[in-house]
């Protein structure tokens, strides 16, 4: 990214107190979804957004589970035409066997989750099944079809930020979520 224009944020989209609330609903979601203790399960969260509600959702799981983390490369120029999006960052742990669920911060166009072939790649290294949650999704900017399993929030079509999710690197550490305007 190169210089980044003034902005700020206009506004507060969700607070600390109702992610806190959404996220305990989602872990409760899962727990009893998948309630056989013995068999694994794996969460995966996509570097770096992801972080943050990885942590919270984890801790409102009232199961064992694993996680592990994956860093797929942004589109950007060129590589959002031709499709391609690489993995960087692999898993450290082995899948075999496991339910897997690929935790996002937020679906937007859906292009990083479909063109790195993550879910295809899980499955070929034999998860014993697959399914994704996103905190956020932005239905009206989808240019393909996701399949999500657990959403937290759907939102309007705006640049947010804030609880691991970043504007040229900033924001991450905010508690709530709130929206980015450019004011130069
Ligand atoms: P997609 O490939 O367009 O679905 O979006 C992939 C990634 O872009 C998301 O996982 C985020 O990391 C990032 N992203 C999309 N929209 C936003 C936003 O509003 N704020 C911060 N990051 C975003
Ligand atoms: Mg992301």
């Amino acid at each position: 990214m190169g210089v980044v224009p003034p902005h700020t944020i206009s506004e507060t989209l969700f607070s600390a107190e109702t992610l806190q609330k959404r996220v305990r609903e989602l872990g409760a979601q899962i727990t009893s979804d998948y309630p056989d203790a013995s068999e694994p399960l794996l969460l995966v969260g996509v570097l770096k957004g992801a972080a943050l509600f990885l942590a919270d959702l984890a801790r409102s799981i009232g199961r064992p589970l694993e996680f592990d983390f994956v860093a797929l490369s942004s589109y950007s120029g060129a590589t959002e035409t031709s499709g391609e999006v690489r993995v960087i960052k692999d898993l450290d742990i082995s899948i075999t066997g496991k339910h897997v669920i690929i935790v996002e911060d937020i679906l937007d166009t859906g292009l990083t989750l479909r063109f790195s072939y993550l879910v295809e790649s899980l499955l070929a290294r034999h998860a014993k099944s697959v399914r994704i949650c996103v905190l956020l999704d932005k239905p009206s900017r989808r240019r393909v079809d996701v399949p999500v399993d657990y959403c937290g929030f759907q939102i309007e079509d705006k640049f947010v930020v804030g609880y691991g999710m970043d504007y040229a690197e900033q924001y991450r550490n905010l508690p709530y979520i709130g929206v980015v305007k450019v004011t130069g």
